[in-house]
């Protein structure tokens, strides 16, 4: 396959690039370098032996889209590229609908012009909102999302659903992912937020390495055993994995599917920072701190 990584030296798309090399996909890669660094693109090659293409762009630029997909032959697009800070796009909106949703559209655009079928699009399992029963099935319902990244990527999905249904030769697999963590274990990719981290596990491991005083676990009086979130931690090779899976499953089947990506268990954030300890021999101080805006009690795929 001809692959297009929209968003390919990110966290995810770096993970997925060296999985699809390592299986002897051609991998084209288009990125802004708004959340990544161009170093990403040599440790790829580093981890795999394998060169790939970089075209340094953005996603919103539906002509120079349309000339990667002719020039590169390309024949499946995973579409990663966007922003993803949920407490920064309650800030600023207008901000993440413009990268996100005309992103997606102008990519969608692009590829139905240059009659380019499958595609394979990063969700997330925030489009569940705060789920009424775990763990979570597909057909669970969608919407009451609690922020504008969440509900962009909602939308994006409802516009897919329309897109398909009017050009049913599309071949669409939408992945909802629920929490990626870790690093290929090379140790030369992972998750390097600019900024101060969001997400539990790269805040964690700031606090491990001293670049962080030490961690606020945000709230421990919900209905969970410990009282702290509880959320499902999957691996980002294992995620990696996936998009090969999804790809590779398209060359059989076609049409419009979505499917869950995560583990299947849930765990707390004090498990998650009892275990980090643990196998690490180190110690991560830490005090409760109140509940964070949004965030849900328990979150956790079928
Ligand atoms: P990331 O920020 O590490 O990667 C996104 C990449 O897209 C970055 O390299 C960035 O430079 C690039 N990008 C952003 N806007 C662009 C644009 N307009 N044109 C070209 N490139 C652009 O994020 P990630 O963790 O790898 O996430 C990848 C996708 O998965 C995102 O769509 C995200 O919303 C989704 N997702 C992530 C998580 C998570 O917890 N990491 C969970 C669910 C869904
Ligand atoms: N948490 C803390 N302290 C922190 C950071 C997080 O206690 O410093 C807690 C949160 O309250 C939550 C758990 O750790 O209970 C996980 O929080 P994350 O921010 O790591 O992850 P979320 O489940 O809130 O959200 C993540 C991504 C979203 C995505 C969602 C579902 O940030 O983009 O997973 O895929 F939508």
């Amino acid at each position: 396959m001809n692959v297009l990584l929209t968003g390919g030296l990110g966290f995810i798309g770096s993970h997925t690039a060296v999985v699809l090399l390592n299986a002897g996909h051609k991998v084209v890669v288009l990125d802004n370098l708004s959340n990544s660094k161009i170093e990403v693109k040599k440790r790829i090659s580093e981890i795999t032996g394998k060169q790939f293409v970089y075209c340094n762009g953005d996603v919103r630029d539906a002509e120079y889209v349309e000339n990667i997909l002719l020039k590169e032959k390309i024949d499946s697009v995973v579409h990663f590229a966007g922003f993803k800070a949920v407490g920064e796009s309650v800030q600023k909106p207008l901000h993440y609908y413009d990268n996100n949703l005309i992103g997606a559209i102008k990519l969608f655009e692009a590829m139905s012009k240059q009659n380019v079928k499958n595609l394979v699009f990063s969700s997330s399992s925030t489009v569940y909102g705060d789920p009424q029963t775990v763990p979570i099935t597909e057909d669970a319902p969608t919407g009451g999302t609690t922020n504008p990244y969440g509900t962009s990527k909602y939308m994006i999905e409802q516009i897919l659903m329309d897109w398909h249904k009017a050009e049913p030769q599309t071949n669409i697999a939408i992945l909802r992912y629920f929490n990626p963590v870790g690093a290929h274990e090379s140790g030369k990719i992972g998750e390097d937020p600019n900024g101060i981290p969001n997400n539990l596990m790269p805040y964690i491991s700031q606090v491990a390495v001293g670049k962080r005083p030490h961690l606020n676990v945000f709230g421990n009086d919900y209905p969970t055993p410990d009282g702290t979130g509880v959320r499902d931690y999957i691996h980002v090779m294992d995620l990696a994995e996936g998009h090969l899976a999804a790809l590779r499953y398209g060359e059989t089947h076609s049409g419009f599917e979505v499917f869950n990506l995560g583990t299947g268990s849930g765990i707390s954030v004090l498990n998650l920072l009892k275990t980090f300890q643990r196998v690490n021999d180190t110690n991560i101080s830490y005090s409760v701190s109140p509940r964070r805006k949004g965030d849900v009690a328990v979150c956790y795929a079928d």
